[in-house]
């Protein structure tokens, strides 16, 4: 049926709607799509969306965001849904603070923006267990992201929740709301591939599903080239201008443009030029792009426990146009605000026509949008990597850098440059704020096996099956008999202790000394402590305090992969020859006594004894540290210098601002960065041989004016007198 819809120059589905709407007066179909455009209320429109994710900014933030969105010239904010913020355990609901969603959108609305609603509920995200709860991991029989009863059960149950709560506010665009669009799933296609059969009967299930809850306004699915119709299938990437969703009567769609790249604990911090990002959405569009969404126009932090496995920090700067602290990143922020202005100048021509492509001259290509309301647009590229080059169109002469794009809106006048840069460039600066801080300290013990709150198994059980990811630190203790005749003894030759966890790192201590620390690496979370250690005739305690780093939030079924010592642990170097721990007696303790304590609130940290002044514990494994200080004066944002800290996590007033770990150093290749070529998140990196995250936000809103209680526990050792608070100016 598509050329007659061609020659009319609607599609199938615009008719349908159109006809629908006929029929039935009550159906207001407010937002369609043909392959052109997004149709919104009747006007035709090409889209610059933005991802900010609610939960990793505070509710206090999100007016100046989304207000500087809006001023980079975005028409619309993409945001996830975060399942498992807003069901941490079965049926107990959590829409409050960084978490209340309605209201975020609601916000979005008064600044007369649109919503894309992602709500997966599979987030990936870098986010803790993918946006998962881990209680969905203990339901009986699941199977997560098949076609698999419980898991479709509970993922209906909670989309259905966030529709209906959409609905009941009104918020989607039919009812007057911003909600222009949803998605359910995320980038699915791959592991429908893998999967086969029941991947691809999840697929017809899910879309059908989705389809089903009425919405009234169209759900995409990206990544995923068998999106289903009438769900529109998108790409994801640094570069999407040469992909064509599966049906050439839905739009095309690139759901992340990827500004940037997330920091990994281990890491360098990943920087993509302005200049290239401009490119690849220019390009995208002179190829008949509709919708393009910047992920991430605002990254944020990953407060609390909330960063994904594999090490993701507590920043999730992505070197996206507004930064962590919700500063301009310009020159990013303003280049692309000119790209947007270039776009809107053009879009008469771009909504209603495809180009017309010429070639004047080597790596030279022009695009021309020509409208029968006689609107013209033109996109020149010089696709040349290394040289500029002169090109004529219409006989007029336009000199393009290399890997640039010059946009004429009224296919004369070049207006923009993807490659020249006209706002300034700013350098964002952390300023001490001076005042010492005064500290005292607490050393969490390591516990005993006969501490009434363990818990005694024969064998090594896996990690999250015992803390349920309730904390990030699960004790493994044991004993070793060692007979007096032993010839280490004598010969002063320590056994070989070797323990083998699936990650991410282990602290192991030997009759509460500490012995060593390991941890996993950027390409695996497996680790392997081996070394000599001090055993004494008798019984000898063996503590391994396993540390969880987030867990994994991507992955064939992600849900089976292990964390914590599966063993096997062994010991080397006794007369028997070596001793076999891993299938003796365990005992296991969930989480640091601190945190049992609360030690990160005021009334909890009043419990124990502090010690200060010249006692206080410097360069000591597993110790509580704690001030109090007044707020700064200002409106800066804020930040603390972890520099002289190794790793753990950070309070203030009771919220957890997240993990630090500057102790982990990147690694990395970094250098000059050549905009001029394609971008991999490997290429163009900063901050080699340096701690990957060094600053942690401190959100002003957190703060009460005087007596701020901020709590650090550290797992390392480190100087606590070295901390200090910084502001953040550009
Ligand atoms: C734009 O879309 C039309 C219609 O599908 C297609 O023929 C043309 O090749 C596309 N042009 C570009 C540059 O992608
Ligand atoms: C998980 O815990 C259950 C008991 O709750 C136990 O039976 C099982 O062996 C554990 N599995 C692993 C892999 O540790």
């Amino acid at each position: 049926m598509g050329s007659i819809w061609k020659m009319l120059g609607i599609s199938g589905l615009v008719f349908t709607v159109l006809f629908l709407s006929l029929v039935c007066s009550s159906v207001r179909a407010d937002v369609s799509y043909d392959d052109k455009a997004f149709i919104i209320n009747g006007k035709r429109r090409i889209l610059v969306s933005g991802s900010i994710h609610y939960p990793r900014s505070t509710p206090e933030m999100w007016p100046d965001l989304i207000q500087k969105a809006k001023d980079g010239g975005l028409d619309v904010i993409q945001t996830y849904v975060f399942w498992n913020g807003h069901e941490p355990s079965p049926g107990k609901y959590n829409f409050e603070g960084r978490f209340d969603l309605v209201k975020f959108i609601k916000l979005v609305h008064q600044s007369g923006l649109y919503v894309h609603l992602r709500i997966g509920p599979y987030v990936c995200a870098e986010w803790n267990f993918g946006g998962f709860p881990v209680w969905l991991k203990y339901v009986p029989g699941i199977e997560f992201r098949t076609d698999n009863q419980p898991f479709k059960v509970a993922m209906q149950r909670f989309v259905q929740k966030i529709v209906d709560m959409m609905k009941s506010e009104s918020l989607f665009e039919p009812q007057g709301g911003p909600i222009i669009m949803s998605q359910i799933e995320n980038e699915y296609g791959p592991v429908e591939w893998e999967l086969g059969a029941a991947g691809k009967a999840y697929t017809a299930w899910a879309a059908k599903m989705a389809v089903g809850l009425d919405t009234g306004v169209p759900w995409i699915m990206c990544k995923q080239d068998t999106a289903p119709d009438p769900i529109i299938d998108t790409c994801n990437g640094f570069y999407c201008e040469g992909f064509r969703p599966n049906k050439p009567y839905k739009p095309k769609m690139w759901t992340e443009a990827w500004s940037g790249w997330y920091t990994q604990f281990g890491g360098p911090v990943p920087h993509r030029p302005a200049e290239d990002l401009a490119f690849s959405v220019a390009r995208f569009v002179q190829n008949n792009g509709s919708f393009f969404n910047y992920y991430m126009y605002h990254g944020g932090t990953n407060f609390g426990r909330n960063a994904a496995g594999l090490f993701v920090a507590t920043s999730y700067d992505y070197d996206a146009p507004i930064d962590e602290y919700g500063l301009l990143n310009e020159p990013k922020w303003g280049h692309l605000r000119d790209l947007h202005k270039a776009i809107k100048q053009s879009e008469a021509a771009l909504v209603s026509s495809y180009p017309t492509v010429t070639w004047p001259g080597k790596n030279q290509e022009v695009h021309v949008f020509r409208s029968k309301s006689g609107a013209c647009a033109a996109f020149l590229s010089n696709y040349d990597r290394t040289y500029p080059t002169k090109l004529t169109f219409r006989n007029i002469q336009y000199d393009l850098p290399p890997w640039s794009i010059s946009i004429l809106p009224d296919c004369k006048t070049e207006v923009y440059n993807t490659a020249r840069i006209s706002s300034m460039s700013s350098q964002a600066k952390m300023v001490p704020i001076s005042g010492d801080l005064s500290w005292q300290s607490y050393n969490e013990q390591t516990p005993s096996a006969d501490d009434s709150d363990t818990l005694a198994m024969d064998g090594l059980w896996e990690q999250i099956n015992v803390t349920r990811d309730s904390s990030d630190y699960l004790w493994y203790l044991t004993e070793v008999g060692i007979a007096s005749d032993e010839g280490f003894l004598k010969s002063g030759q320590w056994p070989l202790l070797t323990v083998m966890s699936a990650g991410h790192a282990l602290h192991v201590f030997i009759n509460g000394l500490l012995s060593g620390t390991v941890y996993g690496s950027l390409d695996s979370t497996k680790l392997t402590y081996g070394g000599n250690v001090d055993l004494r005739a008798g019984i000898n305690k063996i503590s391994l305090l396993s540390v969880a780093v987030g867990l994994p939030n991507a992955g064939m079924h992600y849900e089976r992969w292990n964390t914590g010592v599966l063993g096997p642990v062994t010991l080397q170097g006794l007369n028997e020859g070596t001793r076999d721990l891993t299938k003796q007696r365990w005992s296991y303790k969930a989480g640091l006594k601190g945190e049992s304590l609360s030690l990160d609130t005021v009334s909890g940290s009043s419990s124990v004894e502090w010690i200060e002044g010249l006692l206080l514990a410097q360069k000591q494994p597993l110790t509580w540290y704690k001030t109090t200080f007044d707020a700064p004066e200002g409106s800066d944002p804020l930040a603390i210098d972890m520099i002289s800290m190794g790793k753990g996590e950070i309070w203030i007033n009771g919220q957890s601002i997240g993990r630090h770990w500057p102790g982990y150093k990147a690694k990395g290749s970094c250098g000059e960065c050549n905009y001029a070529g394609t971008f991999s998140e490997k290429k163009c990196q900063r901050g080699c041989d340096q701690p990957s995250q060094r600053w942690y936000h401190l959100p002003r809103s957190w703060l009460k004016s005087s007596g701020n209680l901020l709590v650090v526990f550290e797992e390392w050792g480190g100087d606590p007198t070295q901390i200090s608070l910084v502001k953040r100016t550009t």
